[in-house]
């Protein structure tokens, strides 16, 4: 935190500045110098180390002949679950840590009476060497306070010798939550941190692997080390896949060509999956066709059977042969539905129907397996992909829909899969439509026949 060094250097204050970094304190006391700091001294030391806490306060006291303001700022964080620690040395620098800090600086506070002011600042997620990395990567959605403006804060509430900061303010919220309501503040947390299994060395199925979402859920997890089983009708595009999923990092990968609406494909290759590797532990259900027409327009209803025999049927007949193994592995199915499912996109009943009927019948599933088989329920928008490819897109009048891309897709997918979540929307904003059938369907329903059916009609009238 070398902004609250700046921040007092700007008030004029005279600086003593300690760490382990020599050569980072050097540069930091030369810009302090700049900004308007009459005097700075430097002293490496660590402060886990009770005889340099000694040194450096002396050498504060010789030289300026006074100390006015102490900021025990230094700390070190580190991050695991519980229970993936394997050496509690490891975690020995850490302690005492910050909930003993504030009890013990309370009771300090307490001794002390007036004669020292002491201010305990507790601040949420700030930008810092130790925000980047791991914190980043798991928490890049909770918004981050910038340094200067924390720094700012710090110096600011020192000086006016309040007892207690926490900065940015809006944190104190999770704290009245945590009084008003602890189970839901707790339910919260462990939501959110949510422990992500390790998938290198796993097997995964995946139908409809050939092209589109299919694929690159593939790409994402070969770059996990997962083995794969790819599953789709086109053997050569399967291939493709298969090669880069080698290079991205899969240790072994196998295709079958197979069509999902047949009963005895999907035994034949969960069959040929687990004779291969052994074992089976995630079931990814994507294979998916679509048809775009308004019913009226219909003539044929045979033309529409195979949606059913892909989207819904494929997926039970590939669930009902995985099941058994996947028991015996604690394994995870995840389901490609769509938003289209509660979304009543016109043009496409009878695909919104199946994945419909897929939501219905995993929910049902999930509730007859417990916790022996985790089902997660992907319910995407709209994705770039050959189903959404611009002339079918087109069709449906729906190319101002924003599209996602299916890397990105994939990536939630699998990440969603690897927590365990129960659903995945992808993109997320789409769960304002759901939200908006909730509330107000008339609405809803209204806006989606303007836009898909009768502004198509009016453009063509004229
Ligand atoms: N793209 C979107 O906007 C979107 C939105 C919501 C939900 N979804 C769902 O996401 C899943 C993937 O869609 P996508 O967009 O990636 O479409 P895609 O690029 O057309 O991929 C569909 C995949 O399913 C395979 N497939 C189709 N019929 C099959 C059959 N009878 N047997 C075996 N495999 C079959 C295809 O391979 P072969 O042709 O080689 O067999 C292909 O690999 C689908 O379930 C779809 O409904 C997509």
């Amino acid at each position: 935190m070398k902004h609250v060094a700046y921040e007092y250097a700007r008030r004029g204050a005279r600086l003593v500045l300690v760490a382990r970094r020599e050569d980072r304190l050097q540069v930091v006391a030369d810009k302090a110098r700049q900004i308007g700091s009459p005097g700075v001294i430097v002293v490496a030391a660590d402060v886990s180390k009770v005889e340099d806490c000694k040194q450096f306060v002396e050498e504060a006291v010789n030289h300026f002949g006074q100390l006015d303001h102490l900021v025990n700022n230094a700390g070190v964080v580190l991050i695991d679950f519980f229970e993936k620690v394997t050496r509690f040395s490891d975690f020995a620098s850490i302690m005492a840590s910050k909930a003993a800090l504030i009890s013990f600086f309370e009771t300090l506070r307490t001794e002390f009476g007036p004669d020292i002011g002491i201010t305990i600042v507790t601040p949420g997620l700030i930008e810092s060497e130790m925000s980047k990395g791991e914190i980043l990567s798991q928490y890049a959605w909770v918004p981050m306070e910038a340094t200067e403006v924390c720094a700012k804060a710090i110096v600011d509430s020192a000086c006016s010798g309040d007892m207690y900061l926490t900065e940015p303010s809006w944190v104190k919220v999770w704290v009245w939550i945590k009084i008003l309501c602890p189970e839901v503040f707790e339910w919260g947390a462990h939501s959110i941190s949510k422990y992500s299994e390790n998938v290198a060395g796993k097997v995964i199925l995946i139908t409809g692997a050939s092209s589109g979402i299919g694929e690159h859920v593939a790409y994402e997890y070969a770059r996990r080390r997962a083995c794969l089983a790819l599953i789709a009708r086109r053997e050569d595009r399967l291939q493709e896949v298969a090669n880069r999923a080698r290079q991205l990092g899969s240790p072994e990968v196998i295709v079958v060509p197979a069509d999902v609406s047949k009963v005895e494909d999907c035994k034949r290759f969960v069959d040929e999956t687990v004779n291969h590797f052994g074992q089976l532990d995630h079931l990814v259900n994507n294979a998916g066709v679509t048809r775009i027409e308004l019913f009226e327009d219909s003539t044929q209803f045979s033309d529409y059977a195979s949606i059913m025999d892909i989207n819904f049927w494929g997926s039970i007949y590939s669930t009902h042969n995985a099941v058994p193994h996947l028991r015996k592995r604690k394994g995870k199915i995840v389901v490609l539905a769509s938003t289209v499912a509660w979304l009543a996109m016109p043009r496409l009943s009878f695909y919104n129907a199946s994945k419909a009927a897929l939501i219905s019948f995993f929910e049902t599933l999930r509730v007859e397996l417990g916790s022996d088989i985790g089902i997660t329920i992907v319910t995407p928008g709209l994705i770039k992909s050959e189903m959404s490819e611009a002339t079918k897109l087109s069709k449906a009048k729906a190319t101002w829909i924003l599209a996602k891309s299916t890397e990105g897709c994939a990536k939630a997918i699998v990440a969603s899969a690897c927590r365990g979540d129960m659903y995945l929307t992808e993109p997320s904003w789409m769960k304002v439509m759901f939200w908006m059938k909730i509330m107000c369907p008339e609405v809803l329903e209204w806006g989606l026949h303007w836009t898909f059916v009768k502004r198509r009609e009016t453009s063509k009238d004229s």
